[in-house]
This record gives structure tokens, sequence and C-alpha cells, in this order.
């Protein structure tokens, strides 16, 4: 039940995120909240199994060009690519990032960690 209403609420709010941010992508850390230690540790559980392996086209954290080319779109849209799945030119991220049992936070958090240890958020 609360997973369901957590999926309904940022159905909701997640469109004014993207009017908001769309023309300015935040890359600045300061910009946003979020807690990097908590995204390390989403990020070894869930993610790595895919990025540090580059399994089916995911960019490993050392792959900067990568990030970069990602990291246009900004971050609410990266956050939002991981919640709802995303495919792209080089393979697929599953919805959620295939961490079912993550909330949004820790999604964003995680996306945050990835981005500053590309080095393309500081
Ligand atoms: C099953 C493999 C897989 C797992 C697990 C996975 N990813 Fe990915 N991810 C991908 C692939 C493949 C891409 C590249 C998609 C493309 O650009 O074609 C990607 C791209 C991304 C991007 C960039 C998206 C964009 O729009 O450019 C972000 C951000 C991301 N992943 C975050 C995460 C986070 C956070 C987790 C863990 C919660 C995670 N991923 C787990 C496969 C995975």
């Amino acid at each position: 039940m609360c997973r369901s209403s957590l999926s309904l609420l940022t159905f909701l709010i997640l469109p004014l995120f993207f009017v908001g941010c769309q023309s300015q992508p935040a890359l600045r850390l300061s910009d946003i909240d979020a807690d990097l230690s908590n995204g390390q540790l989403i990020y070894e559980d869930d993610c790595i199994l895919c990025h540090e392996g580059a399994i089916e086209g995911a960019h490993r954290l050392d792959q900067s060009d990568r990030w970069r080319e990602s990291a246009k779109k900004g971050y609410e849209r990266l956050v939002s690519n991981t919640i709802q799945g995303y495919r792209g030119k080089y393979g697929e991220l599953p919805v959620m990032g295939m961490c079912p049992q993550c909330s949004e936070s820790d999604i964003r958090d995680a996306v945050a960690y990835m981005l500053v240890s590309a080095g393309v958020m500081k």
C-alpha cells in the first residue's frame, strides 16, 4: 500500500520538477539535497551490478565522457529516468535501477553519488 501511494506521488510530483529544472540542470551538489553516504550504500548494493561491470551498456563511474553526456539532461531528469526506467542508445536501465525496495530518496542519493564519483557534479 505504501509503495503504491509513493509511486502515485512520484507520478504527480515529477512533472513539476521537469518544468522547474529543464532550463537549468542542477549539477552543483549545493543545489540539491542528497545524502552521498546513503547513495554510496545504495550504489554498492544495487547499481554496481550493472554499472561496475558495464553490463548491457551501463556506464562505469570512470567513463566520464558517458556521464557528461547523461549529465546534460540534468539531475532531475536522470532521477526520473532511473525511477521510471529508461531505454537509451546503449541499453536499458530497469525501473528503480532494479532496486524495488529503494525509496525515491534512495534513488536521488545514488544518482548524486554516481554523478559526483564520475566527476560531473561538484
Ligand atoms: C540491469 C542493469 C542496471 C542496473 C541494476 C542499474 N542500471 Fe543504471 N543504467 C543501465 C544501463 C544499461 C544504462 C545506460 C542506458 C543508455 O544510456 O542507453 C544506465 C544508465 C543509468 C543512468 C543514466 C540515465 C540517462 O538518462 O542517461 C543513471 C542515472 C543510472 N543508470 C542510475 C542507476 C542507479 C541509481 C541504479 C541503482 C539504483 C542503477 N542505475 C542500476 C543499467 C542498469
